[in-house]
């Protein structure tokens, strides 16, 4: 049953870069440290960054591939050392790497600052800067887990959903946006979602491969009953759907879709929609699966390294206790041994090594319940380096 869960996470997503293929071949004929730029960022970040290096290194060794991480600072720790979200320096780094891995920026402390220098803005910086235009969000429920959800069993147990946010587009970059002043006098605040014909179509095409790698049927979310953004994304999505006869297009409003992803979260297979869409309806999926300390994502561009990151934020309430579930990280990184590195087997070490973790009724305290065993951060830390050796 582990092995089934883990091998569904394989395979069904859609490739990652093509231009990662011919470097990673290279890599195996003068076994170059494949070079990771590492962002632990702000509250528990450090904390599951830590246990993941731990267990990637060991999964590495055990294949025979290695890594070469170079720090740097983002978010909130970047704001205190240096003043600014997202130094220079940081993106330099990102961009001269193989892949980013990063585990989660913001914190109570920077919450009253001006909207352009929270830390948020850093991260946003970072997936505009390296054009990271498609997140690749799985929501999987491991049975092991289908009893954590707060649904129940029967609706949830086999949920297999991908969804693919749009990542650098739609409201969260869209201009004008900012603080003014109306006729009457009166202060308000904008924003603008905007996306462009090319920058619907090729969301869309890394949908609808990925969709031909799975079950094939593919939901578009937006809401086209009320925004002309909506109507273009429709059309588009109509357009390209030509290109891939064997994917069963659906469409679906938003609201509805929040909506079915409760009552019949196994209709969806893949999932396509913009920005802020895709922000809202991941944090619901990951309720499915019992925590949103399980879901990993992958942030691809086609042309320049990817980002991965769990979905989950910064949990500033439980930081540095040691109670933080590392498992989204470790299987973020897993996503990028996947798509980025070329390290498949390095991939299935991690995989393997959290649904083994997981039969062997290891949780820490977001998914305890009853029966299982409670394990702290680093003792889970523990329990995959010895699983991945
Ligand atoms: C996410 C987060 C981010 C987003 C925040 C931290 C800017 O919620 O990755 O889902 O809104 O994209
Ligand atoms: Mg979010």
């Amino acid at each position: 049953m582990a092995l089934a869960a883990s091998s569904r996470l394989r395979g069904r997503i859609a490739g990652g870069p093509r231009r990662q293929a011919s470097r990673a071949s290279t890599c195996r004929v003068v076994c170059k440290a494949h070079k990771v730029a590492i962002l632990p960022g702000d509250g528990i970040g450090p904390e599951i960054m830590d246990q993941a290096l731990r267990v990637l290194t060991t999964a590495g060794k055990a294949e025979g591939a290695e890594f070469e991480f170079t720090r740097a600072l983002v978010g909130g720790a970047a704001i205190d050392a240096t003043g600014n979200p997202l130094p220079k320096e940081t993106l330099d780094i990102c961009k001269a790497s193989d892949s980013v891995l990063l585990a989660a920026i913001g914190g109570y402390k920077w919450d009253t600052l001006p909207a352009e220098q929270r830390p948020e803005r850093g991260l946003l910086g970072l997936r505009a800067g390296l054009n990271a235009f498609a997140n690749l969000r799985p929501a999987i429920v491991p049975p092991q887990l289908a009893d954590s959800s707060p649904l129940k069993r029967e609706i949830v147990e086999g949920v297999d959903i991908l969804i693919v946010r749009e990542l650098v587009g739609g409201i969260y970059f869209g201009q004008p946006r900012g603080f003014g002043t109306n006729d009457k006098g009166e202060r308000i605040g904008f924003n603008t979602d905007v996306y462009s014909e090319p920058e619907v179509e090729r969301i869309a095409r890394v949908a609808f491969e990925a969709a031909q790698k799975r079950q094939k049927r593919l939901c578009s979310v937006e809401k086209s009953n009320v925004l002309e953004v909506s109507q273009l994304w429709k059309e588009v999505v109509i357009r390209v759907a030509k290109d891939y006869p064997d994917v069963e297009l659906s469409h679906m409003y938003i609201d509805n879709a929040a909506m079915q992803l409760l009552r019949n979260p196994k209709f969806f297979d893949v999932v396509v929609t913009g920005n802020i869409f895709g922000d809202i309806l991941s944090d619901e999926a990951s309720m499915l699966a019992g925590s949103l300390g399980m879901l990993p994502s992958a942030s691809i561009s086609g042309d320049g390294p990817g980002i991965f990151e769990p979905v989950h934020g910064s949990a500033p309430d439980i930081a540095g206790q040691d109670i933080a579930n590392p498992l989204a990280m470790v299987l973020s990184a897993a996503m990028m041994c996947r798509y980025d590195l070329k390290l498949p087997k390095v991939a299935d070490r991690l995989e393997t090594a959290v649904n083994s973790a997981l039969d062997q009724g290891w949780r820490t305290k977001d998914l305890w319940k009853e029966g299982t065993n409670l394990v702290k951060c680093s003792e889970m830390g523990d329990i995959l380096v010895k699983l991945v050796a």
